[in-house]
């Protein structure tokens, strides 16, 4: 299905509905809704108003906030004449990075599961959610990884968790097997016993944002899948670009949870008298053996050293 957006209200609409969802691209298409913001009007009180908007359509991924405020320090010096073009080239290289930032995610993820396993050994990986190309502007973060291990030969398969309520584990299985990346669709509930029966040698997810101790939000469910691995000694490993951290939220704890509508449970549902649907939680860093980010793999309690 293809959308097209040609007012920031309707990118505003495409982020809110997830139309457009996974925080890389979420950041990058509000880059190009405040483009068109400024295109539309490039008064600051016109601007000011669609980026509040913007920005308030999803509140975890931090990508989000992150590239409207980048966008937006480029062109508010800036002449009202200048803006409009100055925003376009600015979103452009958000998009330009984000592609840059994935494939490098996925040689440095590569090369430290070869640390651990080997450069011949086949690789079973536990993904969550969707973290791929329909996620980022690029090929992913968690599953970057894996294409780069597909690109230099190594056997790889990758048991995919379905991710309700909305499964965006069906998005992983589209894109694993368009690439021919061998995979396997199971429940959210299946991979406590994956783990425990020794089938999986890594578990990869994306992020929603990182706060500067390392705690890190990602897709409902991921936590439990951190605790599952930590019981069972497999590594457990977050991929994201530097744009997914937050140095300015200390913990986990600060990080907003979104919380979504009943109706994504489905009418069957509808008889039920109470339903909460938040979309994230938050994996404690002491769970976290390292997060993947362009600029290598360190322990989340390093990733201070990337802050500039
Ligand atoms: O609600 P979604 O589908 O936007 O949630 C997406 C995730 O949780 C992803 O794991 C995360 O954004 C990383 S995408 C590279």
């Amino acid at each position: 299905v293809q959308v097209r957006i040609a007012t920031w209200q309707e990118a505003a609409h495409a982020i809110a509905t997830m139309q457009v969802r996974g925080a890389p691209l979420i950041g990058a298409v509000a880059a190009y809704g405040v483009a068109l913001a400024a295109t539309a009007d490039p008064a600051d009180a016109a601007i000011q108003s669609a980026t509040q908007h913007l920005c308030a359509t999803r509140p975890t991924a931090v990508n989000l906030q992150w590239a409207v405020a980048r966008v937006l320090a480029v062109i508010q010096p800036l002449s009202s004449e200048q803006r409009a073009a100055a925003a376009w080239s600015e979103a452009r290289r958000i998009v330009a990075e984000d592609v840059a930032a994935t494939r490098a995610i996925g040689e440095h993820g590569l090369a430290t599961l070869r640390a651990d396993r080997g450069p011949q050994a086949p690789l079973r990986i536990l993904t969550h959610c969707n973290a791929g190309r329909l996620a980022t502007c690029g090929v992913g973060t968690a599953l970057a990884p894996v294409y780069a291990a597909q690109r230099a030969g190594q056997p790889v398969h990758v048991w995919v968790s379905e991710t309700r309520p909305r499964n965006q584990g069906l998005l992983t299985c589209w894109e694993l097997a368009d690439a021919g990346v061998d995979h396997t669709l199971i429940a959210d509930n299946a991979p406590g016993l994956l783990l425990m029966r020794h089938r999986v040698d890594a578990v990869i997810v994306g992020a929603d944002r990182i706060a500067a101790n390392g705690d890190t939000a990602n897709k409902i469910g991921t936590y439990l899948k951190a605790l599952a691995a930590r019981a069972h000694g497999v590594p457990f490993f977050v991929a994201a670009p530097l744009s997914t951290i937050d140095f300015n939220c200390p913990a986990g704890a600060q990080i907003p949870i979104e919380e979504r509508e009943r109706s994504e449970f489905g009418a069957t549902t509808d008889f039920v008298e109470s339903v909460a649907n938040p979309a994230f939680d938050v994996t404690p860093a002491h769970l976290i053996t390292g997060i993947i980010s362009e600029r290598g793999v360190l322990a989340p309690t390093q990733i201070e050293a990337w802050r500039s």
